[in-house]
């Protein structure tokens, strides 16, 4: 990875409450170890190579990202998020194309991602660089799916073979994302993630099989797992 330059920008939207996980804060500021959900991801973030540096999304009234103790030392820009995820994410797009080109690849990353490997990163660039599109990392579903209703029933099994779980990072052009992010919008259209987006203009992310503890914190007990995860893993790196 010697011979590419170092002008990847992570996005990081971090202005959601994640009501899921009933913790009377939002879940990206519970603790692991000595430090917050959040200043774990931006560590796992800053300290790959390529990364020039972070947009972060905050909720309008955060009261909890002031007492962070541990940020990172790359440059650190913040924004307010919006209603949705893809508000929050638009909002760091803008913020970048006042000062970045727009063929500039941005690698959008859940704040509540604490356990992003530095390896899947690299294959996750590895991959998409020279890619048309760009991609996301993700892992392939080994459970048997099933489609209910909403009152539970089960109705029928779905193929799993082409199936997998999407996670982040995921790595688009600025330009190009903020376009599809935008248009996405403008056609009152779902999108839970950045890749969504893509598929609605016609276009074909690559999917890059990461590592399973790449985990995203939902329900209490993926703190505890996380945690585990981030043990195994070693140390993170100090900010
Ligand atoms: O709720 P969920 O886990 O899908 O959120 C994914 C990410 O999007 C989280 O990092 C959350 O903080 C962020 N988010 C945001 N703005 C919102 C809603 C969620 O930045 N309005």
């Amino acid at each position: 990875m010697t011979d590419v330059p170092a002008n990847f920008w992570a996005v990081v939207p971090a202005a959601g409450i994640g009501s899921r996980m009933r913790a009377g804060k939002p879940k990206q500021y519970l603790t692991i170890g000595d430090r917050s959900v959040l200043e774990h991801t931006l560590a796992r973030l800053t300290a790959h190579p390529l990364i020039a540096g972070v947009v972060i999304a905050l909720a309008e009234h955060d009261d909890y990202w002031p007492g962070l103790r541990h940020l990172p030392v790359k440059p650190l820009h913040r924004v307010t998020g919006g209603a949705e995820r893809c508000h929050s994410v638009l909002h760091c797009l803008h913020y970048l194309q006042a000062t970045q080109a727009p063929d500039t690849w941005v690698l959008v990353h859940d704040a509540a991602r604490p356990c992003v490997r530095s390896t899947d990163i690299d294959n996750l660039i590895l991959r998409c660089r020279d890619h048309e599109v760009g991609g996301l990392l993700g892992i392939p579903v080994h459970d048997t799916m099933k489609r209910c209703d909403t009152a539970g029933a089960v109705l029928d099994t779905v193929d799993r073979r082409q199936l997998w779980h999407a996670m982040t990072p995921q790595m688009f052009r600025l330009h190009q994302l903020a376009d599809a992010l935008q248009q996405a919008l403008a056609r009152e259209l779902l999108v839970t993630d950045e890749a969504s987006a893509m598929e609605a203009l016609g276009l074909h992310p690559v999917m890059v099989e990461a590592t399973a503890d790449n985990i995203k914190i939902t329900r209490p007990e993926d703190l505890a797992l996380a945690a585990f995860y981030l043990d195994q893993q070693g140390a993170p790196p100090c900010a």
